[in-house]
């Protein structure tokens, strides 16, 4: 392991989790989500947020927005970014969603590569470079900041990657962003292109002042070697999300880059102003808020990242932590507990480990926290910072409450039809009571909240884990849900000592995030029971 910095240059983070992310399968975020998950980017340390692609839709404008006018204020915050196609319209809107930041910033993109250009836009070399021209001509008479990016440059023929990135810098691009949109090179080579275009680009040289950067998606599985890989050619911006989500296989991650620095900075040199302790809080953030869980075995933020199960690791562990472990847990938020919390632990005992967690409560969160705890800990002997932190997930990412569970009971086994009775309440205290049968106890819980709520929807994920080992386990369910014609998808997040329970408050979360961004909420439940419909 290298240790002691020898830090000299600095590398940008430029998180796009709130753009590329978003765009992930199945992920959709409320504006609400969208500002939490910007501020704790900010808190992370990240250098530039892109917050969104303000022409997509009038809620995506005014999610930018937001992100700019709340969390874009101040010398000390994030630069507040857009992306913008290399059209007049998407421009304009875009600058109309991060002009109130402080540091505001237009990123405006075309497609570069043959492939793009005959089949996407149809134009010639000559009409790309043309469109490039006005786009950041106007880009630039607007926003102070300006970064462009030619979309696919991993198949863009080298010389004509030269003349346009030429080309954006003399109309006024600070930032020109090298995509390899498909995931398509291999490290080695992306080094390589990257050095080449630093070398030989008119006017965005070695101190120039034009900042290099990199955007790798990760088809192939190499998004954060060939970050890497353009970092060690000269790049000094990362483009990367949070659990590296995004279209297909996904974006670099965040956290394996940001890792990779810091565990190795005699090897890569460079300095960084990511936050690492913050790392597994905004993990766990953008998971539950996306409803997209974390694969055990991913790097840094996975439940297994710091397990040790071999027995000779589990010795070498005891004898000297550094003989299997290159980072550790706790500079990635990983907190290993001192206080052994069980049921006759006091709510000063918790608040002083929720403390320790990074979490900090009021008076009336700690009391229901603490609640929940004492739940838990009668079930369950010792309870761990695991159990802790998912019982925050829970409490602390909850929607907006239209319908409140207040009971569900469910009869099932090897006699007779699984039967639920579920109990909701909505905010002008009527409570509805609905019993239904299902092909299993979760099915018919589902359909029970389903002949309440009204919400016509298709569930389509469903997925139950453990969050520690042991037949008393907490268990997290994680569950998206889609419009009927199937153009917005929501998810829901719930965790209980019973997975009955859990199953049962992430499809509630997930139907009161549908209402809340339909717009639904201010309908009126009728009759027996509660009705929200689509199109009212
Ligand atoms: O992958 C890509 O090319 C992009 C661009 C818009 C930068 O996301
Ligand atoms: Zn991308």
């Amino acid at each position: 392991m290298d240790d002691g910095v020898v830090n000299q240059d600095v590398v940008v983070f430029f998180d796009t989790t709130l753009r590329d992310g978003e765009q992930s399968p199945g992920a959709s975020l409320t504006s609400a989500e969208k500002l939490e998950i910007a501020r704790q980017l900010a808190r992370l340390g990240v250098d530039i947020i892109e917050a969104g692609f303000p022409a997509a839709s009038p809620d995506d404008l005014a999610a930018v927005q937001r992100v700019a006018r709340e969390v874009g204020q101040g010398p000390d915050s994030p630069t507040i970014c857009g992306l913008a196609r290399a059209v007049e319209k998407d421009i304009l809107t875009c600058w109309e969603g991060v002009k109130d930041a402080h540091k505001p910033r237009i990123h405006t993109f075309l497609g570069t590569s043959d492939i793009h250009l005959k089949y996407q836009t149809g134009f010639t070399y000559q009409q790309g470079l043309d469109a490039i021209r006005k786009a950041v001509t106007l880009a630039a008479s607007l926003s102070p900041d300006v970064e462009f990016s030619p979309m696919d440059a991993g198949r863009t023929n080298p010389d004509y990657l030269v003349e346009v990135c030429a080309l954006a810098v003399a109309c006024g691009a600070r930032t020109l962003n090298i995509p390899d949109t498909v995931g398509y090179v291999t490290p080695g080579e992306w080094h390589d292109v990257i050095a080449r275009l630093i070398e030989l680009t008119p006017g965005a040289g070695k101190g120039s002042g034009v900042i290099w950067s990199v955007h790798c998606h990760n088809d192939l599985g190499l998004a954060t070697a060939n970050t890497l890989a353009g970092v060690m050619a000269g790049a000094r911006q990362v483009e990367v999300t949070i659990n590296g989500i995004g279209e297909r296989a996904g974006n670099t991650s965040l956290e394996e880059v940001a890792m990779a620095l810091a565990t190795r900075p005699h090897y890569y040199n460079v300095g960084m102003h990511i936050n690492t302790k913050e790392i597994v809080k905004t993990s766990r953030m953008v998971s539950n808020y996306m409803g997209i869980h974390v694969q055990p075995n991913k790097a840094i933020v996975g439940a297994n990242a710091f397990a040790h199960e071999a027995g000779i690791h589990q010795d070498g562990m005891l004898k000297n932590a550094s003989t299997y472990e290159i980072m550790t847990p706790e500079s990635v938020g990983w907190t290993q507990s001192r206080l052994v919390l069980g049921k006759h632990s006091g709510r000063h005992a918790l608040k002083v480990r929720l403390e320790e967690l990074g979490y900090t409560l009021d008076k009336e969160g700690l009391q229901q926290v603490f609640d929940r705890f004492k739940v838990l800990a009668d079930a369950k002997k010792n309870v761990t910072d695991a159990d802790l932190a998912a019982l925050m997930t829970d409490e602390l990412h909850k929607p907006q409450e239209f319908f409140h569970l207040n009971d569900i009971q469910v009869m099932s086994g090897t006699m007779g039809m699984p039967t639920a009775t579920a109990k909701l309440s909505t905010g002008d205290g009527e409570v509805h009571i609905h019993a239904a049968v299902g092909a299993g106890p979760v099915d018919a819980c589902y359909r029970a909240l389903d002949a309440i709520i009204n919400l016509p929807n298709t569930l389509i994920e469903y997925s139950v884990h453990s969050v520690t080992e042991g037949i008393d386990a907490l268990g997290e369910v994680t569950v998206r849900i889609e419009t009927p014609d199937g153009a917005r998808s929501f998810g829901g997040y719930g965790a209980d000592s019973d997975i009955i329970v859990a199953s049962v408050k992430a499809y509630l979360a997930a139907l009161n995030r549908m209402i809340a961004a339909l717009g639904l909420g201010a309908v009126k439940p009728e009759g027996e029971a509660a009705t929200v419909a689509i199109g009212d």
